[in-house]
């Protein structure tokens, strides 16, 4: 070893031939192999930029799950006149006559040219198309990731998951959507006005198909109540998905979180229907 190099740990192993050499930081991957191999840069700028509307630097999946969020409390609003005006004011006043009265002085405020758009239809598309549209990128997100070309490839490669709050919301496309074709579209459509739609009409089609109607109003329900009550503990941070503690108390967290999410979605439920079943 007389050629001046300091000695390596496998100095003397022809075999290997061996360099011990610097660990090179992953910042200082040459330029070249950096580009070569992200086509698509996933490198973020150390400082924040802004576009020309001044949105930021965010990512699609910020805004459209900021869509999906802000578009739910507009509808969370129409819920809470909706439930009042079906629900609360009959369990109270026990008179279809005497609730149809408020339902007719309150409709103004939710059904006018102004309101409805603001407060059902648009938040609704919003709502729906923000989160077909965050699955649809996260899944070019994915196949982009694990570099998938072929169709075959892509095949092999899973679509994000469905949550049940998810998988609920899509029985509440159908289930939600049937209701407003029957007595907001269709009376639109045939009659020019919904106004005959009221309580009395509601009351009359369970007279004469009982369980029918009961068992479409039991969906309808069911599924709208546990999809919002769970959505809205979703957006206050409060799913058993979402518990932060990591210690021996996680798991019972959890539980007790999971029984107080459905224990809320059956009071609601529970509402809800006790007017129908008066
Ligand atoms: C009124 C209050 C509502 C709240 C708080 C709410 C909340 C939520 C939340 C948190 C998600 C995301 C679930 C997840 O990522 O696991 C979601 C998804 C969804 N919601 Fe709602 N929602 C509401 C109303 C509605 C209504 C009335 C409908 C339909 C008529 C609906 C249809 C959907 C659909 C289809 C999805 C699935 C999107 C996807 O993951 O592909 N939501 N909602």
């Amino acid at each position: 070893m007389g050629d001046g190099l300091p000695e390596t740990p496998d100095a003397g192993m022809e075999v290997t031939g061996l360099t011990e050499v610097e660990p090179s930081p992953v910042e200082e991957t040459p330029i070249e192999f950096k580009e070569e191999y992200f086509p698509f840069s996933t490198v973020r700028s150390a400082s924040p930029t802004t576009s020309v509307l001044g949105l930021g630097s965010h990512g699609p999946a910020y805004y459209l799950t900021r869509v999906q969020k802000y578009s739910s409390y507009a509808f969370t609003v129409f819920t809470a006149f909706h439930i009042t005006n079906t629900s609360i004011i009959p369990l109270l006043t026990k008179s279809v006559t005497e609730s149809n009265r408020y339902l007719l002085l309150t409709r103004p405020y939710y059904q006018s040219a102004l309101t409805e758009p603001l407060l059902v239809a648009i938040p609704l598309v919003a709502h729906i198309t923000s989160g077909l549209a965050l699955r649809f990128y996260r899944r070019s997100q994915s196949l982009r990731r694990y570099g998938a070309e072929t169709r075959r490839d892509k095949k092999t490669i899973p679509w994000p998951p469905l949550s049940g709050t998810s998988a609920l919301g899509y029985l509440s496309v159908v289930a939600v959507g049937s209701h407003m074709w029957t007595t907001r579209i269709l009376p639109l459509y045939m009659h020019g006005d919904s106004s005959l739609i009221n309580l009395s009409y509601v009351s009359h089609s369970f007279e004469l198909f009982p369980y029918l109607a009961f068992g479409g109003m039991t969906a309808l329900v069911g599924i709208a109540t546990w999809h919002t009550v769970w959505g809205w503990a979703k957006w206050l941070g409060f799913l058993p998905s979402q518990v932060t503690v990591t210690d021996s108390r996680r798991h019972l967290i959890k539980k007790r979180r999971w029984y107080m999410i459905n224990a809320a979605s059956a009071l609601v439920a529970g509402l809800w229907m006790a007017e129908v079943c008066q």
